[in-house]
């Protein structure tokens, strides 16, 4: 599926920043990006790296003159920006707009547009996103699949549920964190143990990417967790001490306050 002519962002700020970047890397993959003026530092910068952004302090001139539009502004004022705007009838609007359900998103929009929502992460900036898509829909998949890979979800609980396992990526970093700080405690210098894990945890992702269709974490887990060897015994704690319910309890706190 090619990709539009035009894409238009209404919010220009870190995620909006990131999808332009990776939209428009070497080889660009659209001829031309509209973005809102704000903010305005991030609006200028995009625009002085990338001579197809064009900027726009008129929100409504963005809507009008792109067929698809990403709408990336923060919840809080998402009623507030959208509800003015005028959509075209078929026009494909993708909401990056974290907890902001269809039907609230519908309602504000007022036409019938193709709307669907998307999550994308920074990493879309290196092209090496993998993005959440609800419902399916060609043209935003085409848009998500050019900044990584794209996951298309059939349902709302499906979309909800990755919407919780996104927001795993701080406690990702906060882990190697703290374990950066104990290495650190116990004498291994800050550097070097943030470039060990980095590699460690990259080698350990690389592993799941390449063990094939069908294959299970937990199978993963026993084949590094020799019977009664080091991993084995820093699952088991982790797990003994409440590891495993602490993670489960912040994921169902987050998807309670996704759905609500
Ligand atoms: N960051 C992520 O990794 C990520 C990932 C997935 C989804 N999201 C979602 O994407 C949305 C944007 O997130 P973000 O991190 O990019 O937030 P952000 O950095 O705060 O960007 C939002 C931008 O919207 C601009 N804005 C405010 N009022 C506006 C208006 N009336 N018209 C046009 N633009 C306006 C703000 O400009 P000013 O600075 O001038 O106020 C700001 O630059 C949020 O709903 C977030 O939940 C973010």
């Amino acid at each position: 599926m090619p990709l539009p002519e035009k894409i238009g962002f209404i919010g220009t700020g870190a995620i909006t920043d990131a999808m332009v970047r990776g939209l428009l890397a070497e080889p660009a993959a659209v001829p031309h990006v509209v973005v809102s003026r704000r903010n305005a530092d991030v609006s200028a910068k995009l625009a002085a790296d990338f001579p197809q952004v064009l900027i726009s302090s008129d929100n409504q001139a963005i809507v009008e003159g792109c067929n698809t539009l990403v709408l990336a502004i923060r919840p809080q004022i998402a009623e507030e920006v959208v509800r003015p705007l005028r959509f075209r009838d078929g026009q494909t609007v993708i909401s990056v707009v974290a907890a902001t359900g269809r039907s609230c998103l519908m309602q504000w929009i007022g036409g019938d547009v193709r709307l669907t929502q998307a999550i994308p992460l920074p990493f879309v900036a290196r092209r090496k996103g993998v993005t959440a898509v609800y419902p399916p829909d060609a043209d935003t998949a085409a848009v998500f699949t050019t900044l990584g890979s794209v996951v298309e979800c059939e349902t709302k609980t499906e979309y909800d549920l990755l919407a919780a396992a996104s927001a795993l990526v701080a406690t990702y970093f906060g882990f190697m964190h703290r374990t950066t700080e104990w290495l650190a405690e116990h004498g291994l210098p800050k550097e070097k143990g943030r470039a060990y894990l980095a590699l460690l945890f990259a080698g350990m992702s690389e592993t799941a990417l390449h063990a094939g269709k069908g294959f299970d974490f937990i199978n993963l887990s026993r084949e590094f967790a020799t019977k009664g060897g080091l991993n084995e015994q820093v699952f088991q704690d982790f797990d003994g001490s409440g590891g495993s319910n602490a993670l489960r309890r912040a994921l169902d706190r987050v998807l309670e306050r996704i759905t609500q």
